[in-house]
């Protein structure tokens, strides 16, 4: 069966004057019909530059590498005019920062319209009409009335709500949602990652859910990549992640969720900062880090391995008995 989406060695790198930075290095995922991948990592680990490299959007110092194919096509390949028959009709993104889509001059209707109409070529009425429907899908009250706003007269969670209209609006297959919650206070943040599962199931879309939050991935994912400084460090089944980690680097991301029963302690944070990309060292990228660091991974940078089903880890750790010798754990 071919799979929605498959990408194989991706690799995004910017031309900068001080070096080269590579944000995304040799990066492998896959995603079928319906199905929703978790995109995890901290600030600056890749996350949304793979986003922007499916669909296209690199800023103009980047290139990609490897290969991205959607329904079996390569997209890395194509020219804007075939991409931007894919954009929008096909796969659909929802930006980090909601005002990235919005025109802030413009009425929150005609946005939307202009998208169907260009898109699928159906007269005013009929977009309009299209339109207030989805305003309605995505729980916007008095939607008819909110076609004649401007963005900035919507509170940030009902603004998001017209980004993810806007998104779905041509019923795309895929939807790349980055960090969708991450400006809204946390009562909005959960009703609009309830409302994206109903959406999900509602119009069978295949997600990439982007976020820095593991603990959002949990109600909302099939498949979870861990990155980190550009790298896959983990990938598997979304319970597998959170009941049987395999990387110390998740390890560290999964004591930083906040939970019901410790209220009021301080949450363990990963000390340390990502590497710097244009100085990175040999070896594995968060041997700075990691409380399980080994002389190898000074020298040796992990190779990402398949274990158990569907299962892809980055390290040299196995066990701590396996390094007991040798071990300097911090
Ligand atoms: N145009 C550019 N030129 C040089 N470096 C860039 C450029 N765009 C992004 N980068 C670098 O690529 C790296 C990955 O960035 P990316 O935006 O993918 O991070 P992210 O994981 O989405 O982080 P966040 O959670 O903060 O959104 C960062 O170190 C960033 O500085
Ligand atoms: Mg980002």
């Amino acid at each position: 069966m071919t799979r929605l989406l498959e990408a194989r060695n991706l690799r995004v790198e910017f031309t900068t004057p001080d070096g080269v930075v590579v944000a995304v290095n040799d990066l492998d995922f896959s995603l079928n019909s319906g199905e929703t991948l978790g995109i995890v990592g901290e600030s600056g680990s890749g996350k949304s530059q793979t986003a922007f490299a499916i669909m296209g959007l690199l800023a103009r110092n980047g290139h990609t590498q490897g290969s991205i194919r959607f329904e079996g096509q390569e997209i890395l390949t194509l020219t804007e005019p075939a991409l931007n028959k894919i954009r929008a009709k096909q796969i659909a993104m929802i930006f980090q920062d909601p005002m990235t889509s919005l025109n802030p001059y413009m009425k929150v209707g005609p946005q939307l319209m202009e998208v169907l109409m260009l898109h699928k070529g159906i007269s005013r009425q009929q977009a309009f009409e299209q339109s207030v429907q989805m305003l309605d899908a995505v729980q916007i009250p008095e939607a008819r009335q909110r076609m004649g706003m401007f963005p900035h007269e919507l509170s940030g969670g009902m603004r998001q709500r017209v980004m993810i209209a806007m998104a779905l609006l041509c019923r795309p297959k895929l939807l790349i949602a980055d960090e969708p919650t991450t400006a809204l206070d946390v009562t909005v943040q959960a009703q609009i990652m309830s409302l994206l599962n109903e959406l999900k199931r509602e119009f069978n879309t295949a997600t990439i859910l982007i976020t820095h939050d593991l603990g959002v991935v949990a109600g909302s994912c099939d498949q979870v990549l861990v990155m980190y400084a550009g790298r896959a460090m983990e990938v598997g089944a979304v319970d597998d992640i959170f009941y049987r980690p395999s990387h110390p680097y998740t390890e560290g991301l999964l004591k930083a969720i906040p939970r019901l029963d410790t209220d009021g302690e301080v949450l363990p944070t990963i000390a340390g900062n990502p590497p710097n990309l244009l100085k990175m060292p040999p070896g594995c990228p968060f041997q700075e880090r990691c409380h399980r660091v080994h002389d190898i991974c000074l020298s040796v940078s992990p190779p990402l391995i398949a274990f158990g089903e569907g299962r892809r880890r980055a390290c040299h750790w196995n066990s701590p008995e396996q390094y007991k010798d040798n071990s300097h754990e911090r």
